[in-house]
């Protein structure tokens, strides 16, 4: 209740107000390391309970097959003490920063506190639930206590889109994860409005929200006829997106040229991209597909060099503890965090050009 309150204090919140679920961030010991299981086990030891539904973001690890890509046994035996300190607590060991794809699903107008980036500006502009970019702490706190400090994005007249973008050329799958964080690198903490985009499906939008959540401070977008309650100011101030600009992004996030692994799954992928990703593949390189238990037990049968794992991603695994010098990625996110928190080199390009060893 003092964190609650203190960040109520900090961003002038008039009350708490209750909330219908959270997602909690800070899982993977490579993020959190010893301070942060410490301070899990001392709330569960208080035998702490959450009281609403709670799910995990996920940890540095599959928790079951993780001996079978290397992880090292010490980082092993912490991350399922992690684990346990949050299931004590009643946290639901979903480990998947894609809970809205296997049902977790906020209801339009509802408020919710969750912490992984991605899935918060997914909730607030494609589902049109109301949440801020909770941290770890913060989002266990309000599963414990039922409630989040009432500002920001739980506000309606905050939920206002204030830079408009206009994109004249036809968005392919790919180009969703590069604009958005082309978008989100030059929005910072304001709400875009992304204007030009006739369709796009929710595994367009997860790649889209989620580099415009890495490389900015955003916590939701704004798109007509997708954006439940698109709202936004008086002649906003309005930039053109072209192919180019698209192509630096990939440049930048590409200082890599041979990967050790090629990777999808950031944020985790749906049983759509997976079995799209199992049908086309053609190089021997291995192949991890991050995504969640639900979705990975589905998958009897896959190429031999393919790996679907479960709970984990490559960023949050120690990969460079695993050998790891350069990954491959259809992900600006991934690329971001590969080369900025796991400090090896990356290679951006899209699924296909991966899929084929290009
Ligand atoms: Fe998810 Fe890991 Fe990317 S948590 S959004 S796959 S960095």
């Amino acid at each position: 209740m003092r964190i609650l309150v203190a960040l109520g204090d900090i961003f002038d919140a008039e009350n708490l107000i209750s909330i219908e679920s959270t997602q909690i961030a800070g899982i993977s010991y490579k993020t959190i390391g010893d301070a942060g299981l410490e301070f899990l086990e001392d709330w569960s030891r208080s035998n702490a309970k959450v009281v609403v539904n709670s799910w995990m973001n996920p940890a540095g690890m599959d928790l079951e097959d993780w001996d079978k890509i290397g992880v090292p046994k010490e980082f092993a035996d912490k991350q399922l003490r992690i684990i346990k300190a949050l299931t004590d607590m009643e946290v639901n060991p979903s480990c998947s920063c894609a809970p809205y794809q296997i049902g977790l699903i906020p209801r339009s107008g509802s408020h919710i506190a969750w912490s992984e980036s991605s899935a918060v500006i997914f909730a607030n502009s494609v589902i049109g639930a109301m949440t801020n970019r909770e941290g770890g702490p913060s989002a266990l706190s309000s599963a414990i206590i039922g409630k989040t400090a009432n500002y920001g994005l739980h506000l309606q007249e905050n939920r206002i889109g204030q830079l408009e973008f206009e994109i004249d050329f036809e968005t392919k799958d790919f180009d969703f994860s590069l604009l958005g964080y082309y978008i989100g690198e030059i929005s910072k903490n304001k709400i875009p409005i992304i204007k030009g985009i006739k369709k796009a499906s929710w595994d367009q939008l997860k790649a889209f929200g989620a580099g415009a959540a890495a490389s900015g401070g955003v916590g939701m977008f704004m798109m007509p006829n997708i954006t439940p309650d698109y709202e936004i100011i008086e002649n906003p101030e309005k930039l053109n997106v072209t192919k180019r600009n698209l192509d630096q992004v990939q440049e930048k996030l590409s200082d890599g040229i041979n990967p050790d692994v090629i990777t999808f799954g950031c944020p985790h992928c749906s049983y759509e991209e997976i079995q799209y990703i199992v049908q086309n593949v053609k190089t021997k390189k291995p192949i991890w597909i991050c995504t969640s238990k639900e979705i990975k037990k589905k998958f009897k049968k896959i190429p031999s060099n393919v790996k679907i794992l479960s709970d984990t991603c490559m960023v949050v695994a120690p990969v460079k503890e695993m050998g790891i010098t350069c990954i491959g990625t259809d992900s600006s996110k991934s690329a971001h965090y590969t080369q900025n928190l796991s400090k090896i080199k990356s290679v951006l390009k899209s699924r296909e050009d991966l899929l084929r060893g290009d």
